[in-house]
C-alpha cells in the first residue's frame, strides 16, 4: 500500500491515542486493521516514506511500528518492509486452517434442489435460439412474461413491457441509480443496509444518507425518521429492502408500507424497492405476504428483484419492474455498459418460473432447516449472543455481549472462517456490537464455523480486560 493511500485511509489520526502522537498513529492503523481496511498480508509503506507523507519524524513512525510489532499486528523483515499480520490473541489459537475458508461473509445459498435437471430440459430451447443474434437488452420475452406473471400473482398487476432483465439485482440497482441520480446527489438508505448497495451508491459518486433502523421494536422502520431526512436532506432517491431486510431480516407489514409510501408521496421521492429476498419466506408462503411495496405508490416505486436467493446466485439474473417509460430509459442507459444478459440462463430461469411454487417450497424448507441448525448452534456455543429469529431471509443479525464484532471478524480469518464485520453494513462504520451470521452453508460446515467463531469470540472477550481507556489494546 502506498503512503498516499494510507494517509487517506488514516484521515484524522492525531489524538486517537491518549498517550502520545506515536500512540495515536498506532491506534489509527490498528483501527484500520480491525475494520478490515488493512487486511492481513498488506505491505505497509516504508517508514521514511510514510513519515514524509504524514509530515512527522521517522522516529515517530518507527515507534508506532514498534508498538504494533509488539502486539503481533505487523511483522517486519529487513529489506522487505512491514506486513500486516493477525492479532496475537488470534494467532495463539492452534487449528489447522483449510485451504477454502468457511464462508459466513456471503449470505447466499447453494442452488435450489432440482435446478440441474432444468438445465438439461432447456437444451432444446437454447438450440432454437442459436440462429438469432442472441442480444436481448430488455431480456428474453418468455422470461419477461413469466416474471410479470409472478408479480401479478403476488398482487401487483404487471405486463412484460414493465420488466427489464438484468445480471442480478445489484446490476439492476446500479442501472436505476444511473438513470435517476447524478454525481453528488443524496440517496436515503436504511442503516444497517446491504453493504454492496452502499458500494454501488458510492461508486456512482452519490452520497448515502442513513436512517437508523430502530433497535426496538424489532419489527419496524423509523418512518418518522425517514420523513424527517426526506424533508431535510432532499435525497434524489431512496433505497429500501422491506422484505426480510439484509442484514436485520425484518419485514415491513402492510400498514407500514402504506405509511412509508405516504411519506414518499408527500415528498415526491422515488425509491428503489429491493425484493431480492421476498421469496425467502421461511415461515409462510410468499404469495400470502404483504402486498408488494410498489403497489402503494406506483409512480414512485421501482422494484428490483433477483433469482439469486430464490433459485441460485450463479444464474446472475435479476430484473427491474417499473413503468414502461422508465424501462425504456433504463434500457438506453444500459447500452453504455452492457448489452444484455446470457440467453441460456434466462431460458433456465423462464423454465423455473413455468411452475415455480413446488421447487421454491422445497428450497425454502431446506433453508428453514438450516436456520434451525444455526439457531441451535449459536444457543449452544455462543449463549450470550442475542438475536431475533427472522421469519425469512438468510441470516441472523446477532447482538454481541461487547463491541467486538470487527475484532471477531479479523481474528476469525485465522481459524479459517470469513465473516463480514457489521461496520460494512453502515455508512460510517461502527455497529461493533453486531455480527451477521448467515445460515446458507451446509449444516455440518455451519456448525463447524460457529464452533470456531465461538472460540475466537471467547479469546477476544478474554483480551478485553487488557483494553486501554480508549477501548483499544494499549500500545505502550
Ligand atoms: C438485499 C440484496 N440486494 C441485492 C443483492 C445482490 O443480488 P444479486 O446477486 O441478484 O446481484 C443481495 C445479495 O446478497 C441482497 O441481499
Amino acid at each position: 500500500m502506498s503512503s498516499a493511500r494510507l494517509v487517506q485511509l488514516l484521515g484524522e489520526w492525531r489524538g486517537k491515542g491518549s498517550r502520545s502522537v506515536s500512540a495515536g498513529l498506532a491506534a489509527g492503523i490498528r483501527l484500520l486493521m480491525y475494520d478490515g481496511q488493512l487486511p492481513p498480508g498488506t505491505t505497509l509503506p516504508a517508514e521514511r516514506d510514510l513519515a514524509s507523507a504524514l509530515g512527522v519524524s521517522r522516529t515517530l513512525v518507527a515507534s508506532a511500528w514498534d508498538a504494533l510489532r509488539a502486539e503481533g499486528l505487523i511483522v517486519s523483515r529487513r529489506g522487505s518492509g512491514s506486513r500486516v499480520t493477525l492479532p496475537a490473541a488470534a494467532a495463539r489459537i492452534e487449528v489447522s486452517v483449510r485451504e477454502q475458508p468457511l464462508d459466513l461473509a456471503t449470505a447466499a445459498p447453494m442452488a435450489m434442489p432440482g435446478l440441474g435437471s432444468v438445465v438439461d430440459a432447456v437444451r432444446g430451447a437454447f438450440a432454437a435460439e442459436l440462429s438469432g443474434h442472441g442480444y436481448f437488452p430488455l431480456g428474453l420475452d418468455v422470461l419477461r412474461e413469466r416474471l410479470a406473471e409472478r408479480f401479478t400473482v403476488r398482487g401487483l398487476p404487471t405486463t412484460p413491457d414493465q420488466i427489464l432483465v438484468t445480471n442480478g439485482a445489484h446490476h439492476a440497482m446500479a442501472l436505476v441509480l444511473r438513470v435517476l441520480a447524478g454525481p453528488g446527489d443524496r440517496v436515503l438508505v436504511e442503516q444497517p443496509t446491504y453493504f454492496n448497495a452502499l458500494e454501488t451508491i458510492k461508486a456512482a459518486h452519490l452520497v448515502p444518507v442513513p436512517v437508523a433502523m430502530p433497535e426496538e421494536p424489532a419489527e419496524g422502520w423509523d418512518i418518522e425518521g425517514v420523513e424527517a431526512v426526506l424533508r431535510q436532506a432532499a435525497p434524489r432517491v431512496a433505497y429500501f429492502v422491506v422484505d426480510f431486510q439484509n442484514p436485520t431480516g425484518r419485514r415491513l407489514d402492510a400498514d407500514g408500507r402504506e405509511r412509508l409510501a405516504g411519506v414518499l408521496r408527500r415528498t415526491r421521492t422515488p425509491a428503489i424497492i429491493d425484493e431480492t429476498l421476498v421469496e425467502v419466506d421461511l415461515d409462510g408462503d410468499p404469495l400470502d405476504g404483504p402486498p408488494p411495496m410498489a403497489g402503494f405508490a406506483p409512480n414512485l416505486l421501482i422494484t428490483v428483484g433477483s433469482a439469486s436467493k430464490s433459485h441460485w446466485g450463479g444464474l446472475r439474473l435479476g430484473w427491474v419492474r417499473t413503468s414502461e417509460e422508465l424501462i425504456g430509459r433504463i434500457a438506453a442507459a444500459r447500452h453504455a455498459h452492457d448489452l444484455g444478459s446470457p440467453v441460456f440462463e434466462q431460458l433456465v430461469l423462464a423454465q423455473l418460473y413455468a411452475d415455480p411454487d413446488p421447487m421454491l417450497r422445497e428450497h425454502r424448507a431446506a433453508l428453514a432447516r438450516n436456520r434451525s441448525v444455526l439457531v441451535e448452534a449459536l444457543r449452544e456455543h455462543c449463549p450470550d449472543w442475542r438475536f431475533e429469529v427472522p421469519r425469512g431471509g438468510l441470516s441472523l443479525w446477532c447482538e454481541l455481549p461487547a463491541p467486538i464484532g470487527t475484532r471477531i471478524a479479523v481474528a476469525a480469518q485465522n481459524v479459517g472462517v470469513r465473516v463480514a464485520p457489521a461496520s460494512r453494513f453502515s455508512v460510517h462504520g461502527g455497529l461493533e456490537k453486531r455480527l451477521r451470521v448467515p445460515y446458507t452453508l451446509p449444516a455440518p460446515q455451519l456448525v463447524d464455523a460457529v464452533q470456531r467463531i465461538a472460540g475466537v469470540a471467547n479469546r477476544v472477550t478474554g483480551s478485553l480486560g487488557t483494553l486501554g481507556s480508549d477501548g483499544l489494546i494499549p500500545v505502550a
